[in-house]
């Protein structure tokens, strides 16, 4: 059935990102994508779950296809095998300038910037933090991988469909535009740049430093925290656009947290000192 097509692909996620798509899997997620302002263009449920799932189905402005098929066949169509069997293909939004975001968050404004990170799993956890601890948008780097990858949607637990992106696109690979139709053409290094102009200091969590640690740093302005790639972490042309570098102080036989480890203990700092500023 074409129509069940973009279920069939979840192991090729470029195409499901040249077609704007993405796919969210399991109860909660869906639920709460269905919740959520996102465009859904269908739901694949086992015939037990319609009953749970009608009201949220009824409330939506959009006509949702809704497929009914035992859990056996979707772990046919979609490869692999599933807790209960529940996806829904949700739409990409449309791309964010920087500008929309900074008009659209009120001061002081906090936003998170990824840099080559790669892992989805890893980026959804960065994602539910991001929204825990009050990020008001996620500017994803152009060599880190979408937010909108399944296993990055399952991971925020869903969380992705109330956070702001702004995915960059290599600037000069055409190809690589046109796999991410919703991608602006800035490298994350020009996005510092242009949100430091624009007064948001940018803020580097990085483990190898002892310029500033994460207790002396100040988050009460308008600020962007950057975090790096689980290899490498963050590549020196981003480190040189950020204002500052901060570690979350380390004994020697650690080399570094997890990033969606360091994401929590950098945005609850975060969002302990605005706290007491409010
Ligand atoms: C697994 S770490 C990267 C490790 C990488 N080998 C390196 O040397 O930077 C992934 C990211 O998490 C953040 N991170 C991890 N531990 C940190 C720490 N102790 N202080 C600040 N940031 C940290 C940084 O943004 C880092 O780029």
């Amino acid at each position: 059935m074409p129509e069940l097509q973009p279920y069939a692909t979840m192991k090729r996620p470029l195409e499901q990102e040249r077609q704007g798509i993405f796919v969210a899997e399991g109860t909660k997620v869906v639920r709460r994508l269905l919740e959520s302002h996102f465009a859904v263009a269908s739901v694949v449920l086992p015939e037990k779950w319609l009953d749970d799932f009608r009201p949220l189905l009824e409330a939506r402005p959009e006509q949702i296809t809704v497929y009914l098929a035992e859990k056996k066949f979707l772990e046919t169509l979609v490869g692999f095998s599933m807790f209960q069997g529940v996806l829904a293909v949700g739409k990409i939004p449309p791309p964010v300038s920087i500008a929309d975001i900074l008009q659209k968050s009120p001061t002081p404004r906090l936003f998170v910037a990824v840099d080559a990170l790669t892992n989805a799993e890893n980026l959804g956890a960065l994602v539910r933090n991001c929204v825990a601890f009050g990020v008001q948008a996620l500017i994803v780097g152009e060599s880190s991988s979408s937010p909108f990858l399944r296993r990055a949607v399952r991971n925020s637990m869903g969380t992705i469909f109330q956070l702001p992106v702004i995915e960059l696109a290599k600037l000069g690979l055409r190809h690589r535009f046109k796999t991410k139709p919703h991608a602006i053409k800035l490298t994350l290094a020009e996005c510092l740049k242009e949100l430091r102009v624009r007064g948001v200091r940018c803020i580097a969590a990085h483990p190898h430093t002892d310029k500033r640690i994460l207790s002396q740093a100040d988050f009460s302005g308008d600020c962007c925290i950057v975090f790096g790639s689980e290899g490498d972490g963050i590549s020196r042309a981003v480190l040189e656009s950020c204002d500052e570098v901060v570690a979350i102080p380390m004994p020697p036989t650690v080399d570094s947290l997890n990033v969606g480890a360091a994401a929590a203990v950098f945005l609850y700092e975060a969002a302990r000192q605005r706290a007491k500023m409010g």
